[in-house]
């Protein structure tokens, strides 16, 4: 903490900044200076923080701050306030430079003639938009025109019985077909997670999926079909409460309807073990996705309702030449084996890489050697030919 008297000056206006202050008491006075008169802008007071734009845009002080009376200061440096920043939402980002600039450029325009600032404000605004962020949000309104259009469809990946060559099931995929071309999941997957559209998304392949679930179950009864699920949607509140009424709608049991997640859902804390656990009890299948490459922590496979590890490809493709990885694979089956879960091996691409997984005890497979990701009725029309492999 530091101690300012009656009338002192804590920073001025062009001033190099490295710390921003939150007031403990006192009072300050953020003010400009233009022909040795002061144009006041803020009286702040306890709990209020000043001097953190000069920290966020990496400038120099917008304005000068003083003290009115005796004042207590905290200071906060550049790093507690950078890294929290640097962390955050890339749009989120965006906007704050935006308001920023804004806040910059009102202040300037107070102290420079009429005419000059304007031009100012057109080529600072010109000369520095985020392309990145400002593509992600191009793309978040995309989607939301895309789901309304219908755009989105279902394609399914086989799972195979390693040892019977059967298809068991198939994880369904989302794929974004736009009428001028098709776009990657890998371009929008990321984004429609970490946004509110994937609580509306999500919803919609809940149901899709158990309608094509019927359609599966007139040629394979027994057929299982995996969702994946993320974090944001288990923990919306009516999750549950949603998953069951379709079940019931479409009058199927749980036990085909199997929610694959990563391991980055036990980051989410309690609540979303507690939401696993409910599933799971309700008798939804659990699948733990892509593992082995996330959060790499063993504890929670002990604490949670798992029925089956899904090997991410990044080992499968390694599996043939490299040592390390199949020792990692083998302990990894091992380590299954003992606690009762199956494993499905995922992009397994060739004969080698299957044979390889099967005679170590990988009970499943999925990948490229079987099939991609194909549409329902193509699926279907596998399933009565047989076609597999
Ligand atoms: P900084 O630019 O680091 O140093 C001056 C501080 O004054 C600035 O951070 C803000 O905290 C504050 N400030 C700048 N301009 C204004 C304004 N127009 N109104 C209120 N506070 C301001
Ligand atoms: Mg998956």
């Amino acid at each position: 903490m530091v101690r300012y008297k009656k009338n002192d000056v804590i920073f001025r206006q062009g001033d190099v900044g490295d710390c921003a202050y939150i007031i403990e008491s006192g009072q300050i006075l953020i003010y400009l200076t233009k022909d040795d008169n002061e144009i006041p802008l803020s009286l702040i007071g306890p709990g209020e923080i000043f001097g953190e734009m000069a920290l966020l845009d990496n400038q120099n002080r917008s304005a000068s701050a003083r003290a009115l009376e005796e004042t207590v200061l905290n200071m906060v440096n550049r790093e507690q306030v950078l890294e929290r920043v640097n962390s955050s939402d890339t749009i989120v980002q965006l906007l704050m430079r935006v308001l920023l600039k804004r806040i910059r450029n009102q202040n300037m325009k107070m102290l420079a003639p009429k005419k000059e600032s304007s031009l100012y404000d057109l080529t600072e605004w010109a000369s520095s938009p985020d392309q990145k962020a400002i593509d992600k949000i191009k793309l978040e309104i995309r989607i939301k025109e895309a789901f309304a259009n219908k755009e989105f469809r279902l394609y399914y990946q086989p799972i195979i019985d390693l040892k019977t060559r059967q298809i068991v099931g198939a994880e369904a995929l989302l794929r974004w077909e736009s009428p001028k071309e098709v776009i990657p999941p890998i371009v929008f997957i990321d984004l429609l997670e970490n946004s509110s559209m994937m609580i509306p998304v999500g919803e919609w392949i809940i149901e899709q999926a158990c309608i094509d679930l019927k359609e599966f179950h007139k040629c394979h009864p027994k057929f299982v079909s995996s969702i994946n699920i993320s974090a944001r949607q288990i923990l919306a509140p009516n999750f549950l409460d949603y998953i069951e009424s379709l079940t019931k709608k479409y009058s199927l049991s749980p036990s085909c309807l199997k929610l694959e997640m990563t391991e980055r859902i036990m980051m989410e804390g309690v609540l979303a073990i507690e939401m696993l656990k409910k599933c799971h009890n309700l008798g939804y299948p659990i699948s733990i996705d892509d593992f082995g490459t996330g959060f790499s922590s063993l504890q929670y496979i002990s604490q949670m309702p798992i029925d089956d590890i899904k090997i991410d490809r990044s080992f499968v493709m390694k599996i043939t030449q490299d040592l390390k990885t199949q020792a990692i694979v083998e302990t990894l089956l091992f380590m299954a084996r003992s606690l009762n879960l199956n494993v499905i091996s995922e992009g397994i691409e060739n004969q080698d890489e299957m044979n390889w997984l099967k005679s170590k005890g990988s009970q499943y497979g999925q990948g490229w050697l079987f099939s991609k990701a194909i549409p329902r009725n193509d699926l279907i029309t596998k399933m009565k030919t047989n076609l597999i492999i």
